[in-house]
């Protein structure tokens, strides 16, 4: 599978998420919203009213991430054909979950903490379209990469050969190669390519790194 890396925004402001929509769009072929809201985890993005600015691009569909209590009443206040990542952790019925994203005419993603068994996830992943592997505690971006997640990756592309895994966390051109190597397939990542110069370059060699070459 060829890596594709997603760029992952946390934004704080409507203009914020604006913003780096606009920088990234041209570029890729999707964009991962990280929509928080202070209970799940210890920070806070943007809510559902500036959600709503969100424009429909031409070629590029959105991923939310949804760090999130109660998920399903997020997700159903975000019509239209997105992924909607849940977290494992913030599940309470998987088919009241289920229904939300049916009912928002999207596809369902699932997410795991680090510290979260993967045992918890395992009995839901066949019902998913992609599974986030979580690669530092959720909350904020710019944390160190966990290693040992690529345990559980090399484990879940061994049962689910052919499923979109994701990895997330820490992304950047020293660890997405060990990522890929163990079986993400696609690499999110903020800082690494928010923080660079040039975007376009850092999301090629974010790409490069991932196949085992080396940075521009
Ligand atoms: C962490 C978020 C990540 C994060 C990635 O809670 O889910 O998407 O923004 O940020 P970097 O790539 O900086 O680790």
């Amino acid at each position: 599978m060829e890596p594709v890396v997603i760029p992952a925004i946390l934004a704080k402001s409507r203009e914020e998420l604006l913003r780096r929509i606009s920088q990234v769009n041209g570029f890729v072929k999707e964009i991962q919203l990280d929509i928080m809201d202070g209970e799940f985890v210890p920070n806070k993005t943007i809510g559902i009213a500036d959600l709503a600015a969100v424009p429909a691009l031409k070629n590029v569909k959105y991923e939310f991430h949804w760090m999130v209590k109660d998920p399903e009443k997020w997700i159903v206040q975000m019509p239209g054909p997105h992924l909607h990542i849940v977290h494992v952790e913030a599940i309470r019925s998987f088919t009241a979950v289920e229904n939300a994203v049916k009912k928002a005419g999207g596809r369902l993603g699932l997410a795991i903490s680090p510290e979260t068994p993967i045992e918890k996830l395992l009995p839901l992943a066949p019902e998913a379209q992609r599974i986030l592997v979580m690669t530092v505690h959720p909350g904020f971006s710019g944390q160190k990469y966990i290693v040992a997640m690529e345990d559980r990756i090399r484990q879940l592309r061994r049962q689910f050969p052919s499923m979109d895994i994701e990895v997330d966390g820490g992304v950047n051109t020293e660890t997405a190669a060990g990522a890929y190597a163990a079986g993400a397939n696609v690499l999110a990542a903020a800082s690494a390519i928010f923080a660079a110069d040039d975007i376009k370059a850092a999301l090629a060699n974010l790409k490069k790194c991932a196949l085992g070459g080396n940075p521009l």
